[in-house]
């Protein structure tokens, strides 16, 4: 009985986890692109110009041995992505930087993003690096509870305030 209902439902077959590699690999994390800049950067519209930028930045990143890329690869089609940097700091000579992460909405709450956030911080750790830090938008709640959920803490906070015109203050000299 147990092994007919194991054959009714066969555990789905992971991605494969592998280096990105920038021939086969470019066009797709360029299009991954679009919700991670537009999502977290409210207001951007990811276009020409950055497309231009961001693929140069990528074909430099793949030949930079301070640099790592691992995609996430199911049926022959890139479902996830990630980039990781060694950084130094004021007072840290060797940080890890995780650049950006994205994984495929069909594969979101699976794992996959923490099996790409393991095999980056695997990387910058086997360089030595004292800490691995990022950046995360606060109106990307999940992205943060990612962060969060896997044992990332807040070191740093950004602070906003917008500017409002001053009643009754002009910008013009008496003179
Ligand atoms: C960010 C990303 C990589 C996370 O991967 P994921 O598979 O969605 O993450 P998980 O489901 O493993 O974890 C999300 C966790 O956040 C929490 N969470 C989920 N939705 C949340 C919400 N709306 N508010 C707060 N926390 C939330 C939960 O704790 C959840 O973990 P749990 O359900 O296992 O308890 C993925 O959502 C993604 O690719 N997003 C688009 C690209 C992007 O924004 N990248 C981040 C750039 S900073």
């Amino acid at each position: 009985m147990a092994a007919i209902r194991a054959s009714e439902n066969p555990r789905p077959v992971e991605p494969r986890l592998r280096r990105f590699n920038v021939r086969s690999d470019l066009d797709a994390v360029m299009q991954f692109q679009y919700e991670v800049y537009e999502t977290n950067f409210p207001g951007f519209r990811v276009d020409r110009h950055f497309q231009d930028d961001y693929r140069w930045d990528l074909r430099r990143a793949a030949r930079d041995s301070r640099e790592v890329m691992y995609v996430l690869e199911e049926g022959g089609h890139l479902c996830g992505f990630i980039c990781g940097a060694l950084m130094t700091t004021l007072v840290e000579s060797s940080v890890g930087y995780i650049k950006n992460v994205y994984v495929a909405p069909h594969l979101r709450g699976s794992g996959q993003a923490e099996r790409l956030m393991q095999a980056c911080e695997q990387w910058l750790s086997d360089q030595g690096v004292s800490k691995i830090m990022l950046d995360a938008s606060v109106i990307n709640e999940r992205a943060v509870g990612f962060y969060r959920k896997i044992g990332y803490t807040v070191e740093r906070v950004r602070m906003v305030k917008r500017p409002c015109n001053r009643a009754g203050v002009s910008d013009e000299s008496d003179g």
